[in-house]
């Protein structure tokens, strides 16, 4: 007999036909929505796999409604949506995508960085806006790029991608970590730094570290007040990582330079934030992953860990 999976999204039909040959599917049918929390509850009733987003809370609440459940497999390298000492005491699985997703989030923290250096999104809204005035010296002016020092907090696979992209536009390549990654540094070049040392001295902060209670502000008033008054932040982790009241400040006193954001405390961000009045923030919807190859990968990936789990194998990634 068939396993019985619960999937808390619409996917794309190669993927979904996959499921089906494997799996008796049940799936939430709103493609917009995330699955309401009453539903997921019922749902997960009679499951022993859960193919669920980054939009779900999944925790003790979920799992005492799911006494079959083995697997939960999440579509995203992050994993904090889950609690993940819940899951162990019930002997549930959990895997996430890493590696497949690299090299597509690293293209995107870069184009946000460049973006919020060069000002593209404001300056293409002034040009659609019919502001666009007579040349003037020094308007639209940014930031350089090449041969400045960029800051990564968080050297795990995603930083050296990026790291290694800054290379080509000669930047002088910081990190801080909790703990030395000396191969890293060999293969890129980056020194390592105290996270202090590097607030101080880097031109572009980049963060690419998990999100979890632990780090939770990571970067608040007092970190901001160490930054340079021409620094840029970059967030494409989880918004929780930055105190977005203590950054918009900031940002309006001039303290900073500008902020490149993909992620954000509360998601979607509502309309009304104050953060999107402020011309210093450039803001991009949680696309880090989002290249159509690289989405497909992750979604065959979750495919992969619930055929293998369900079957009696290991998992392929599992979050440890
Ligand atoms: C992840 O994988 O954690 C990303 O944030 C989702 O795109």
């Amino acid at each position: 007999m068939k396993k019985k999976i619960y999937v808390t999204r619409q996917l794309p039909d190669e993927v979904m036909e996959r499921l089906h040959e494997q799996f008796e599917v049940k799936v939430w049918n709103d493609p917009d929505e995330p699955v309401p929390r009453n539903v997921l509850l019922e749902e997960v009733a009679d499951v022993d796999g859960l193919f669920c987003m980054l939009s779900e809370t999944i925790d003790e609440e979920v799992f005492q409604h799911a006494p079959q459940l083995k697997i939960v497999a999440n579509l995203a390298v992050g994993y904090n949506n889950i609690d993940i000492g819940a899951a162990k005491n019930r002997n549930i699985t959990v895997t996430n995508t890493p590696g497949v997703l690299t090299e597509t989030t690293a293209d995107l923290t870069f184009a946000l960085l460049m973006a919020t250096a060069r000002r593209l999104v404001e300056t293409s809204e002034i040009v659609r806006n019919g502001e666009w005035g007579a040349w003037a010296p020094m308007h639209f002016t940014g930031q350089d790029i090449h041969g400045k020092t960029l800051g990564i907090v968080g050297l795990g696979r995603i930083g050296e991608a990026v790291a290694k992209r800054a290379t080509g536009f000669d930047m002088n390549i910081l990190y801080h970590n909790r703990s030395r990654n000396e191969q890293a540094e060999a293969r890129i070049g980056a020194k390592y730094s105290e996270m202090d040392d590097l607030l101080q001295r880097s031109d572009y902060i980049v963060l690419l570290l998990p999100y979890s209670t632990s780090n939770h502000h990571l970067i608040g008033k007092r970190e901001i007040d160490l930054m340079k008054e021409d620094a840029i932040v970059i967030n494409t982790s989880r918004g929780g990582l930055v105190d977005e009241d203590a950054l918009y400040e900031a940002l309006e006193q001039r303290k900073i330079w500008g902020a490149g954001l993909d992620v954000f405390e509360q998601e979607p961000l509502p309309k009304d934030d104050r953060l999107l009045t402020s011309k210093y923030v450039t803001v991009s919807p949680h696309i880090g992953s989002a290249s159509i190859a690289t989405r497909l990968q992750m979604c065959h990936l979750v495919c992969d860990n619930l055929i293998h789990v369900l079957s009696g194998d290991e998992p392929l990634t599992p979050v440890t």
